[in-house]
């Protein structure tokens, strides 16, 4: 099939990527003609594993390209995926503007011509959205009727960081179709897929994206919640995960005790949907739940630096991963932000080190980064692992008693070897680790 995508972020350019690989001829458009220049020239914008492969494989076999010519592409191809960014206001209500122009952009091309076009909406949108929105602007702008084009929904259940697997082998296929037309369309475009297709109404699958994410978010918070009582009990959380996770109503994934959730979805999808729920005066004691245990929670770490240290003025504390997750040079929510702002307000002198994110994250606070974990280390008074990357997880524990002028760690994602470290002289504490005291 042809496919044009709008959006060449994240989404766009990693479904685009995965429908070139599946054979189709898909053209990722951007307004902007730097970007389709360097999107031509294989140059990958974004930092995803596999990503930039995918796309240089897409590209040599001519299946994939970058596109300006917005009109002529859209009114080619038999569907176009709608891939923008839905970020959050500032009061947590979701932006849809960009949603919006790329509607009115598809409406605009859609009124040249007379082929039958499928449009699909991939970003995370609020329930309702695309028939509430995205149908009447591109019809309106078209001067189409609908059976001349037809409208879905086809959420994205990508991970940062492993989104090239999760788009070649998806767990489920949700076709949010809002007509026969649409409906034909993506079961062809997903015949070939050896996982569940969930057939249903656009905004059923617009809630199963949010529902979905919500879910895990409060997963997360629940956790975190319950580790903490662990601790406080000598209790090791990670024995008790276990033994939930054997209950398969249950399962043992998002049961990792942590200083919180952080990057582009889970903190954005939570409260997009609190925020529409509030304004329908709907109960959501969950997602609120879900948030403040999330803000609360990395903010344990900088209690237990306290503890240790007493005051942190002057004091020189390292955080070890400044990224929201391993794999991604994304900042965005990042639980290591909540800690760094705590710590500079408390006067501690802050060195972050971190292998992709360190700097976006300068962009969002000010600390000094180090090279590398070692010069981080140098002469700490605590450190505190926020981003369990392997590397950092790999540091053989002698570098950490050794180059520290006070050997405190405090892992925030269970990631080092709390034994090893004990034998080798530090003091280490660990969320829901019991015996910590
Ligand atoms: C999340 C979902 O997992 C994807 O299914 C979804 O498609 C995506 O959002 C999206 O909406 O686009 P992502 O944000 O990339 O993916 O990252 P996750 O791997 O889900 O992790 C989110 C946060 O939860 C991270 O900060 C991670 O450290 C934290 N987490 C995860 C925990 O603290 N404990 C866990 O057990 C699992």
């Amino acid at each position: 099939m042809r496919i044009t995508v709008m959006g060449t972020g994240y989404v766009g350019l990693v479904t685009g990527a995965t429908f070139a690989a599946a054979g189709h001829d898909v053209a990722c458009l951007d307004i902007l003609p730097e970007r389709v220049a360097a999107l031509n020239a294989g140059e990958c914008p974004i930092f995803e594993p596999g990503l930039p492969e995918l796309l240089k494989a897409g590209l040599a076999s001519e299946k994939l390209r970058g596109s300006g010519e917005m009109a002529s592409e859209i009114t080619e191809a038999d569907l176009t995926f709608i891939c923008v960014g839905t970020p959050s206001r500032n009061d947590g209500s979701i932006d849809l503007a960009q949603v919006e122009s790329a509607a009115a952009a598809i409406g605009d091309a859609l009124a040249s011509g007379e082929r039958k076009h499928v449009v699909v909406v991939k970003s995370t949108v609020l329930p309702r959205t695309t028939e509430d929105l995205v149908l009447p602007r591109v019809l309106e702008r078209s001067g189409r009727d609908r059976a001349s084009v037809g409208f879905a929904m086809n959420p994205e259940f990508l991970r940062e960081g492993s989104a090239v697997a999760d788009a070649l082998q998806p767990d489920r296929i949700v076709i949010g179709a809002a007509d026969g037309l649409a409906r034909a369309r993506l079961r062809l475009l997903y015949a070939g897929a050896e996982c569940p297709v969930l057939e249903c109404d656009p905004r059923t699958a617009e809630m199963v994206k949010y529902a979905s994410n919500a879910f895990l978010a409060a997963k997360v918070s629940y956790t975190n919640e319950v580790a903490n009582l662990c601790e406080a009990w000598g209790i090791d959380f990670a024995t008790v995960a276990e033994g939930m996770g054997l209950d398969d109503r249950i399962s043992p994934r998002f049961l990792r005790a942590g200083a919180g959730f952080g990057g582009s979805c889970f903190p954005k999808d939570v409260k997009a949907l609190r925020t529409a729920a509030a304004a329908e005066k709907l109960p959501v004691a969950m997602l609120d739940a879900t948030l403040v245990v999330n803000e609360s929670q990395p903010l344990l770490l900088v209690a237990w630096a306290r503890d240790a240290l007493g005051s942190l003025k002057g004091k020189r504390i390292a955080l070890l991963g400044l990224a929201f997750k391993p794999d991604t040079d994304d900042v965005r929510e990042a639980r290591a932000a909540v800690v760094a702002r705590a710590l500079l307000d408390a006067d501690a002198s802050v060195v972050g080190c971190d292998p992709q994110a360190a700097a976006n994250f300068t962009a969002l606070c000010d600390i000094k980064i180090a090279a590398s974990a070692e010069a981080a280390l140098d002469g700490a008074d605590c450190a505190i692992l926020m981003t369990e990357w392997p590397e950092y997880a790999a540091l053989p524990p002698a570098v950490f008693a050794e180059r520290m002028a006070r050997p405190l760690v405090l892992d925030g994602r269970r990631a080092l070897d709390a034994k090893a470290l004990r034998n080798a002289g530090v003091e280490y504490r660990a969320i829901g680790l019991g015996g910590n005291k």
